[in-house]
């Protein structure tokens, strides 16, 4: 197929960064896209031992002879990006991939960062302004780059939202003194800046997106998209409210570029257990030791925020849920090699509700906070797997734990993550 989708089937840091990455270095990429998210996301690549971590810049960047897209559905914090190019540009100088940005995405604009840090705590958020942002652009209020066409222009808009949102601060949530550290001439200023930085950087173009992958489309190009957060934490399809406020499955890769792909395989991603940051329901959680080996053994900390990530046994119902919502065409799994050492391992494939037996994941916050995983319990395996680079050079017990995932999630696994490398990877 002509084109490919990398997207999460969990919540989140499934490894989506290494497998785009590695997809990217075939020919028939010429460009990897964003689609939705903003800096909330975290990305790691890791090359030669180097590592990487990418908030806005698509995970293909390290490629010179790429495009790097921004789609429409990403919000960009113009002073974020800039500083993310600033730090790339300074370990690979302008040996990076183009950089596309659509001029129809929109702003993070400070206040909703200020408003994200009064009521976003309780859902745990990055704290990057995502769920006020995306809360303008669908209150028609939002700023976007083809706002900032002239500094006159841009200055009003400014003018009027910030108006708007300093009596939001102030009044609705009862926080005057921060509604007045936002000052109107300082905002439009620096933003006029970063964005004209952006503009300046011989690297960077802000344009029409949709026109731009519509041409490499008929060109017979392959286009390559990364989405950001994962299916639990979609805002229609995930573990509501506890969520992000963009589409990260596969539906949001159509609003977000203004692209219809004509041949799309759809990949996705599964940690070989499973994590989560921020607060919510997350039932094969672990408080234990394993917990503590896993956290410790995977490097389970925000790529984005350094916190610590929730721990847990690898839940098939998920995977099977994130298969139906997004149509997956294969799965590519991470991170077996954290597993090894652990005696037994769990792996959920149904839930028990009021003494009923449920075979599929219960979306609905209620109901998951009632349901009680019922678990397969499979043998672990002793030996180190990161040298492997063909499935059947896996110890028996990890081609097992494989089989049970296809077999229980309805999916197949064509990629296996033995290390955090680029080419730490078996292919089926
Ligand atoms: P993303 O947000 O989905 O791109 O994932 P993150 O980058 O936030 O978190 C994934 C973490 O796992 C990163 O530190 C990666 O370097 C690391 N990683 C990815 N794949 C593997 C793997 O197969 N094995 C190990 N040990 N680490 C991996
Ligand atoms: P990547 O792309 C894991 C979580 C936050 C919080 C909830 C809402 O690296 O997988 P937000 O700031 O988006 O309003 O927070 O979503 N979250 C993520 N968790 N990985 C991410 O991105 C995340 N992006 C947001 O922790 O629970
Ligand atoms: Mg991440």
């Amino acid at each position: 197929m002509n084109h490919a989708v990398v997207l999460g089937t969990q919540w989140g840091d499934e490894g989506k960064g290494k497998i785009v990455d590695f997809l990217a270095r075939q020919k028939r990429f010429t460009s990897v896209v964003r689609y939705q998210g903003g800096n909330n996301a975290g990305h790691t690549v890791v090359v030669g031992g180097e590592r990487f971590a990418f908030h806005l810049l698509p995970s293909g960047i390290l490629y010179k002879q790429k495009t790097c897209v921004i789609g429409n559905g990403v919000i960009v914090d113009p002073k974020v990006l800039n500083f993310e190019i600033r730090r790339l540009e300074k370990r690979v100088g302008k040996k990076h991939a183009r950089i596309l940005i659509s001029e129809k995405c929109h702003l993070i604009m400070p206040w909703h960062q200020i408003i994200d840090g009064i009521i976003g705590g309780k859902l745990g958020t990055t704290q990057r302004g995502i769920g006020p942002c995306y809360t303008d652009v669908n209150a028609r209020r939002g700023i976007r780059f083809m706002d900032a066409k002239s500094k006159k222009v841009f200055g009003l808009r400014v003018k009027e939202e910030l108006a708007w949102n300093k009596k939001l601060i102030g009044l609705a949530y009862g926080q005057p003194k921060l509604a007045r550290r936002l000052n109107e001439a300082k905002i439009v200023t620096s933003y006029w800046r970063w964005i004209n930085l952006l503009k300046a950087n011989r690297r960077v173009e802000i344009d029409d997106c949709s026109e731009w992958l519509n041409r490499r489309q008929a060109k017979g190009e392959g286009i390559l998209f990364e989405g950001a957060q994962a299916t639990l934490l979609d805002v229609a399809h995930g573990t509501y409210p506890f969520v992000t406020s963009s589409n990260a499955t596969v539906g949001g890769l159509y609003t977000g570029t203004g692209f219809r792909p004509r041949q799309l395989s759809v990949v996705g991603v599964v940690k070989a257990y499973t994590t989560r940051v921020g607060t919510g329901p997350f039932p094969t959680e672990l408080t234990d030791a394993v917990a503590e080996r896993l956290r410790e053994v995977g490097h389970e900390y925000g790529t984005t925020t350094g916190r610590p990530r929730r721990c847990g046994w690898l839940d098939a119902t998920i995977v099977n849920y994130a298969r139906k919502i997004n149509g997956l065409d294969s799965v590519a799994v991470t991170k077996l090699d954290v597993l090894s050492g652990i005696e037994k391992l769990k792996v959920a494939v149904a839930y028990k509700v009021d003494g009923k037996t449920l075979n599929t994941f219960p979306v609905d916050v209620e109901l998951l906070n009632q349901a009680k995983p019922v678990y397969r319990q499979v043998a672990g395996w002793e030996e180190d797997i990161t040298r492997v680079r063909k499935f059947s050079q896996l110890p028996r017990a990890a081609r097992e734990y494989i089989k049970l995932l296809e077999a229980a999630s309805e999916v197949k696994v064509t990629m296996i993550g033995v290390g955090p490398n680029r080419n730490e990877l078996i292919v089926r």
